[in-house]
């Protein structure tokens, strides 16, 4: 007790003594970097928050956005936002094992109705505390932001769970996606995301998971040939920032910039989904990949697969984490 205490007037310290990063006068600059394309939900959030900062706040503050691993990739992003050579990034809610397990909660396989329930779940108390789980380790949570529910391809036709077996699939890393794919007799692959499109093409790895989007930017309809809509769990962001960095932008700047990031957070969860079906209809026109729809009673046969894997978190996550997410389905 005595020791926390310490520690958090410490923090508290470390805090208040941040010096503001940039030189007096000069422009505050916010390297964004992602992963994506530019023309996803993500990418379009990104150019957004850039736009309208260089309207708002122009001289007092600079965006310089990095889309497609340009700067930093998966691997290396957390660690550079930590040593403040990036100040923003939108991680998949995957990427944060190491940080926390608590936002394993959105990886549970079956676990969220349709991505209008991720977006409940996401404005629900629960998920603003979980803007704080990874406070301890000085990543400041500001928004989420949406891309879609996943979809399973591979280069064979996955109807039922068993034609998934022996197959390897490239994975975010993420532990309770590996354990999904290996309840499916899968075998999991841990690669970064601008590693993706290599791997399936060159026939490292037959099958991933993904929203439309996704896919689409990048051309990964081109080399699977079969797309399962299962829609079985979620892909989307945390904004994220670096606490000390953050506190150390003087208070009105920081408000501007959170006002700004209210707006972009809204624009991008509204049209996220119409992106998605938009990258859906032109890989239907591309002609390149069969769309398999799965009947409910094949669904269920999948869910039936996926969803020991929650036991196997629960501890991790906290029962109370996954209850929270289960009230947001429509259903319960
Ligand atoms: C992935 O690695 O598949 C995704 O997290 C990429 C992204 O940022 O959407």
């Amino acid at each position: 007790m005595f020791k926390s205490c310490i520690a958090a007037a410490m923090n508290a310290l470390v805090l208040l003594s941040t010096p503001t990063l940039a030189a007096e006068g000069d422009p505050i600059v916010i390297k964004f970097a992602h992963v994506v394309a530019d023309d996803t939900p993500k990418g379009k959030g990104a150019l957004m928050f850039k736009k309208l900062v260089e309207e708002r706040l122009g001289g007092k503050v600079k965006v310089e956005v990095y889309p497609n691993s340009t700067l930093v990739g998966d691997a290396d992003e957390l660690q550079a936002l930590l040593d403040n050579k990036v100040q923003l990034l939108a991680p998949s809610l995957s990427k944060f094992d190491k940080y926390t397990k608590k936002l394993q909660v959105f990886d549970l396989p079956f676990l969220f109705d349709d991505a209008e329930a991720v977006k409940r779940f996401q404005n629900r108390e629960m998920s603003r505390e979980l803007l704080r789980s990874m406070a301890d380790h000085g990543i400041y949570g500001l928004a989420y932001w949406s891309n879609g529910l996943k979809q399973l391809s591979a280069t064979r036709a996955l109807q039922k769970p068993e034609d998934a077996a022996g197959l390897s699939f490239r994975i975010q890393a993420s532990t309770v996606l590996d354990a999904q794919f290996k309840a499916v007799n899968a075998t999991p692959v841990r690669l970064p995301f601008a590693e993706a499109y290599k791997a399936l093409q060159s026939g490292m790895v037959q099958g991933t998971e993904n929203p439309w989007s996704n896919i689409v930017s990048q051309n990964m309809h081109t080399v699977q040939p079969f797309i399962t809509e299962s829609n079985h769990g979620v892909l989307n962001y945390m904004l994220i920032t670096n606490s000390r960095f953050w506190i150390s932008i003087p208070f009105g700047v920081r408000s501007e910039l959170e006002g700004i990031i209210d707006e972009v957070t809204q624009a991008v969860n509204k049209e996220a989904e119409a992106l998605n079906q938009r990258d859906r209809e032109r890989i239907i026109a591309a002609g390149t990949s069969k769309l398999i729809a799965l009947s409910p009673e094949e669904r269920q046969a999948w869910r039936d697969k996926m969803m020991p894997v929650w036991k196997s978190f629960e501890n991790d996550i906290g029962a109370d984490v996954i209850r929270a997410a289960q009230t947001v389905n429509r259903r319960r």
